[in-house]
């Protein structure tokens, strides 16, 4: 039984005393808990790697800023890896496949993951769940298709991404081969997640936002939405960063929450998707640089904006990993003491 289930209970679309509130990218960023343990651990996939620090690193959250949910420490990445693709963590720079996919043959080599290929972070997340207790839900997650198929093609991180969307234009039967062999692997993942006890999933579509509406439509939409569909136990969330030309189509997918990043405007966001999903989002992590009068009033703009229920309060993307803890936690307890006659 979970003593605190507000964000279950509002990703459900019922009722609730008061807006759940978590943020994005929450674990293992920011706070100097995370970074003590880290230098005495070595690398970042060492520590993804090693369940008991895993759960030690996602508990920290709830503990230190009181959020209402924890989400598992672990990286997108680890899909690639597990179909067959390694990647590392470069210090400062960020992730590095050694390999990529160029051609048929490497798409061929690639196998579709098992649960059990990521078996670290399923072992994570029955320890986490253990430890918090029912304290409040676990929040287990994926990229989506889209995004991995675009690390698996580019080997690092990118502005622009043009080799995963160079590949999209000129080899699209090539492209859908291997979005289809991820998805299956995602759906295996998360099937994985939840068994091991996660309470609700978050699809990570981090690069949405470069593909054109077409593009998203034919190459992204349709194995998101074949995730959604798979995953029946447990709310799903799907955050398509810069997606905001197909919020209408979000809408229709077989989920319960959609992310919506700042430049979504939160009115225009309803209206689109529509009144049967939960919002989450949308505060600009930038934000949490400025004054203490700044926040708190903005943060109130934001609940305002969005309105009791059917919304849980979130960044519009991860937090930055110089955002002063004080900060974060005057935004938490800033929707944490709104109340249903404050709107
Ligand atoms: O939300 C959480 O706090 C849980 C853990 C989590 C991590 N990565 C840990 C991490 C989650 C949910 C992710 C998702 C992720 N990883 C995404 C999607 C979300 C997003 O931000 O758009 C993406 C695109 C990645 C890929 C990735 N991992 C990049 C580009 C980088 C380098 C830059 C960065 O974010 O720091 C990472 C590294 C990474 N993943 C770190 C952490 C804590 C930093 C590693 C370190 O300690 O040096």
């Amino acid at each position: 039984m979970l003593k605190n289930d507000l964000l279950l209970r509002v990703a459900r679309g019922e009722k609730v005393e008061r807006t759940p509130v978590w943020l994005m990218r929450q674990a293992g960023r920011i706070l100097p808990e995370y970074r003590e343990v880290r230098a005495k651990m070595g690398g970042f996939k060492e520590l993804v790697e090693n369940p008991e620090f895993a759960c030690e690193v996602s508990i920290q959250p709830v503990d230190h800023l009181g959020v209402d949910a924890a989400i598992i420490f672990s990286d997108i990445l680890v899909i690639p890896q597990a179909m067959g693709l390694p990647y590392q963590m470069i210090e400062k720079q960020g992730p590095w496949f050694e390999n990529t996919i160029q051609s048929a043959a490497d798409i061929e080599r690639m196998v579709v993951a098992e649960a059990d290929g990521v078996r670290y972070t399923i072992d994570a997340i029955a320890m986490t769940k253990k430890e918090l207790d029912g304290r409040v839900p676990l929040i287990g997650f994926a990229g989506a298709p889209w995004t991995i198929f675009s690390y698996m093609i580019e080997g690092s991180g990118s502005k622009t991404f043009s080799k995963a969307k160079k590949f999209l234009y000129t080899e699209p039967v090539l492209a859908h081969k291997l979005l289809e062999k991820i998805t299956l692997s995602t759906i295996n993942y998360l099937k994985g997640q939840i068994e091991a006890g996660a309470n609700i999933v978050q699809v990570f579509d981090s690069w949405a936002g470069i593909l054109s509406a077409e593009q998203y439509k034919e190459f992204a939409l349709p194995y998101i939405a074949r995730i959604c569909d798979a995953i029946n136990d447990v709310p799903v969330t799907v955050f398509a960063k810069g997606a905001y030309f197909v919020r209408k189509e979000l809408g229709e997918l077989n989920c319960e929450t959609i992310g919506v990043d700042w430049n979504m405007d939160i009115t225009e966001s309803r209206s689109l998707i529509g009144s049967t999903k939960t919002l989450q989002g949308n505060m600009d992590p930038c934000l949490l640089y400025s004054e203490d009068e700044v926040i708190v009033a903005k943060t109130k703009e934001m609940l305002q904006a969005f309105g009791p229920n059917r919304h849980i309060a979130n960044l519009g993307h991860g937090i930055y990993p110089d955002i002063d803890p004080k900060k974060v936690k005057l935004f938490v307890d800033t929707v944490k003491e709104f109340r249903p006659s404050d709107f």
